[in-house]
């Protein structure tokens, strides 16, 4: 079925370009920038969102002059942006590259990183305004912060702007990212800490607010009373790469509950905001956090599940298990899969399930919202088998299909009255054809803005972490689990299936 909103209509205002300013990366070696980081930043030239007073400033270990920074930049570029390049526009950019090297516990390299700033400012018309872009290890980030600190390059004066995008992990439990929290306050305002989540500069999952507040029909059935359940799946058909030895550590649950997953909670169950102020935002989003339903050590056994792939199948090749991947232990105990069912104790969730599930190796790369709703009473077609009359479902696909489809029941075609399930389909691509884009276009340009309503503040941070180290402490106190559980290629651990039986659900499955 299609619906019938007229092709492309929008209400669009110009963007203004963001304001002048010097990115100065953190990590510049590494794969974020030559992945993300750049193409974002060439994408936001294409869409003349980057102000004419505007430069980047890597800094890495390794030795290397501005110029050999700009050449390994335009190969790196070539090799990951996916669409055409224009020559001329690539050139604006890459002339406004430079290139800082130092070893990140050397206080003389940001003597150097001063130096260099003060000459681009003075060559760009950059006004002193810098957005530092911590892309570096976790364990980095205080003293990074610390050291700019010191040599006064954090300090706010005479109208300039001096901010931080901090890259997840923050913390790897609800401690440490206190402890992050309170070193990094020591320096900065809060307003100067961007601390990013990439999930919200997904187009998909910035449309969940547009979708339930800029429509009146959505919200007087979004609760309890029309809702049955919530199904969360951040499904990939990858292994671990060779991201093993960051991985191993962290785990299916802390590499992507607290932050992707629970994102993608908060925009789904949250209040509408008084406004689309940054803090209005982020006090509904935190209030749905802390009213995620503790759970005892009894239920985090029946609630939760984790599984750890091992050999199978992907693409109709041998793929190895877990443990056979670069950089990880052979008696690895890690999980790379987490199911979980959880409430949240308001009003207008009270008693709905909200059923979450992650992990890697799975068949097929889905990430998607699904509410289900309540049965409709069925005395109507009492001719009809209760189990045929499907409950209406309402999908929000993330990636990589971007769009909403809406599933409910209608007549089949003849003279009985049978019922079948039919999908009315929105798909982005359709209306508005495709966009290139990495994610970090947004985000880079509202930090640059100024608004911070896509970050998450330190009380959210703490939030999420908070409702996964209940289940941490459980886990750890048990028995190490016997994994490998599951194939990789398949849904997981069959405890994870076994969890929506109980309930009388089931796990919605992509074709593979
Ligand atoms: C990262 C995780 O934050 O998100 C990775 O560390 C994961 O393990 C990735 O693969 C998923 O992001 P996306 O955008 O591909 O869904």
């Amino acid at each position: 079925m299609e619906c019938s909103l007229e092709n492309g209509a929008t209400t669009e205002l110009p963007g203004q370009p963001g304001a002048p300013c010097i990115i100065v990366i953190f990590g510049a070696s590494g794969d974020l920038v030559k992945r993300k980081l750049i193409p974002a930043l060439y994408n936001l030239t294409r869409e003349r969102l980057l102000s004419r007073e505007f430069a980047v400033v890597g800094f890495a270990r390794h030795e290397m002059s501005h110029e050999e920074f700009r050449t390994k930049i335009s190969e790196a570029i070539k090799e990951f942006f996916t669409g055409a390049i224009d020559q001329e526009l690539w050139n604006w950019l890459v002339n406004r590259l430079y290139y800082v090297s130092g070893d990140l516990q050397e206080p003389a390299a940001y003597q150097r990183l001063q130096n260099v700033l003060a000459e681009v400012d003075k060559t760009h018309g950059t006004t002193g305004n810098y957005l530092y872009y911590l892309a570096t290890a976790p364990e980095h980030f205080s003293q990074i912060i610390q050291q700019l600190s010191t040599v006064g390059l954090t300090h706010e004066e005479n109208g300039n702007w001096r901010r931080v995008i901090i890259e997840k992990p923050f913390g790897h439990d609800i401690d440490s990212a206190r402890t992050l929290n309170r070193e990094i306050q020591k320096t900065l305002k809060e307003s100067q800490i961007y601390r990013i989540d990439h999930y919200l500069g997904k187009e998909t999952v910035q449309n969940i607010m547009v979708f339930r507040f800029a429509n009146g029909i959505f919200e007087p059935i979004w609760d309890r009373r029309y809702i049955d359940h919530v199904q969360i799946t951040v499904a990939e058909n990858i292994g671990v790469g060779q991201r093993g030895g960051y991985y191993d550590k962290a785990g299916a649950l802390r590499d992507m509950v607290p932050n992707h997953i629970f994102q993608l909670v908060t925009l789904i169950a949250m209040e509408p905001p008084i406004s689309f102020d940054a803090d209005a935002v982020r006090d509904e989003q935190v209030k749905i956090l802390r009213a995620i339903q503790t759970m005892s050590p009894e239920e985090v056994l029946k609630y939760t599940v984790r599984g750890q792939y091992g050999e199978g199948s992907h693409n109709d090749q041998r793929v190895p298990g877990y443990r056979s991947e670069a950089n990880v232990p052979p008696n690895s105990y890690t999980e790379t899969f987490v199911a979980l069912k959880m409430f949240i104790d308001n009003w207008r969730w009270a008693n709905v399930p909200f059923y979450l599930r992650t992990g890697k190796r799975l068949p097929c790369r889905l990430t998607e919202v699904a509410i289900q709703f309540k049965r409709a009473p069925f005395v109507l077609f009492r001719k009809t088998a209760v189990e045929d009359l499907k409950p209406n479902l309402l999908v929000l696909h993330i990636q990589p299909d971007e769009g909403i489809s809406l599933n409910f029941g209608a007549k089949v075609p003849g003279p009985l009255v049978r019922l079948g399930a039919v999908d009315m389909e929105f798909k982005y691509e359709d209306y508005f054809g495709r966009t290139p884009s990495t994610g970090h276009e947004r985000l880079l340009y509202d930090c640059m803005l100024g608004d911070a309503t896509l970050f998450q503040r330190a009380d959210m941070v703490e939030a999420g972490w908070g409702v996964v180290s209940t289940i941490q402490d459980v886990w750890k106190a048990l028995p190490s689990r016997k994994f490998p559980n599951y194939q990789a290629g398949s849904w997981g651990p069959k405890e994870s299936d076994e969890m929506m039986t109980r309930d009388g659900r089931e796990w919605r499955k992509c074709s593979g």
